[in-house]
């Protein structure tokens, strides 16, 4: 008889365990979903599925793998968190390379050209997305899922910053190469509410400025805290035109 070789704390600690389980919201974390998110109605700026469209994402990113939100539970999964070993994370590789880090995430590594991580299929055959072409004075816009990290009880220290190469660069930046031009630095929780909280999505906007980038291809990276040392990063490209 199992039972009796189980104590009744014991039996009692496991229920309360599955009750947790069972009541707990999921614990997910974020990623970019859309690197060049842009609204329909100028009037009207929200980051629902309704009310705009995506013309350019982080690379190899499989656009019609999953819905919105769910790419966490995808495989390779999206949400690569940093290590926070070695000496920390500002150390770790910035762009995911599909095996390290405290969660391995999808490989976000430059291509050869770097051009291949996009409109074409990924390790599984599945479609990938397009890169992201600005011009110089445009605006781009970023979108992320919250992932139940927006909501009031959540430290404000979410944060997010987006890097940049130099311009044409051989490969990607080191970490600390990023964080020597961060180019905007974007509010975790500006989101369009409604619905699940997991599900809101959420966005930054910032200019692509004459002060800050000349034409070129740029490697672009989105960072995310969401507590000290714990960082989740997306790579993306993007081709800026006069
Ligand atoms: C803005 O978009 C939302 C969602 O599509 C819609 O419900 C709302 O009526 C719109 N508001 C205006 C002022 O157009
Ligand atoms: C956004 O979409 C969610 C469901 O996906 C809905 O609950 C919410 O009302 C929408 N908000 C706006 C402003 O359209
Ligand atoms: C916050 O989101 C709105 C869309 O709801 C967007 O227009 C605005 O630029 C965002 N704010 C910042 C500071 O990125």
């Amino acid at each position: 008889m199992i039972f009796s070789t189980l104590s009744k704390a014991s039996l009692a600690l496991i229920a309360a365990s599955i009750l947790l389980i069972l009541t707990t919201p999921t614990e997910a974390h974020s990623w970019a979903d859309c690197v060049d998110w842009r609204f329909k109605n100028p009037k009207n700026k929200s980051w629902n599925d309704s009310n705009g469209a995506c013309f350019g994402y982080a690379r190899r990113f499989p656009v019609k793998a999953k819905p919105f939100a769910d790419y966490d539970e995808d495989w390779p999964n999206r949400h690569y968190e940093q290590s926070h070993k070695s000496p920390s994370p500002d150390y770790a590789p910035a762009c995911s390379d599909g095996k390290s880090g405290e969660t391995d995430g999808a490989d976000e590594r430059m291509a050869k050209p770097w051009t291949a991580a996009y409109n074409g299929r990924d390790f599984r055959k599945r479609r990938t997305g397009a890169f992201t072409t600005k011009k110089i004075g445009d605006t781009m816009c970023i979108r992320w899922p919250a992932k139940n990290h927006a909501v009031p009880k959540e430290r404000d220290l979410s944060e997010v910053f987006v890097s940049f190469s130099k311009p044409n660069p051989k490969k990607d930046p080191t970490q600390k190469q990023f964080l020597s031009n961060i180019v905007a630095r974007l509010n975790y929780k500006n989101c369009t509410t409604g619905g699940s909280t997991d599900r809101w999505p959420c966005g930054g906007c910032f200019p692509i400025s004459k002060k800050k980038f000349t034409p070129g291809h740029y490697v672009g990276q989105w960072r995310w805290r969401l507590n000290d040392n714990e960082w989740y990063t997306s790579c993306f490209d993007v081709l800026v035109k006069k």
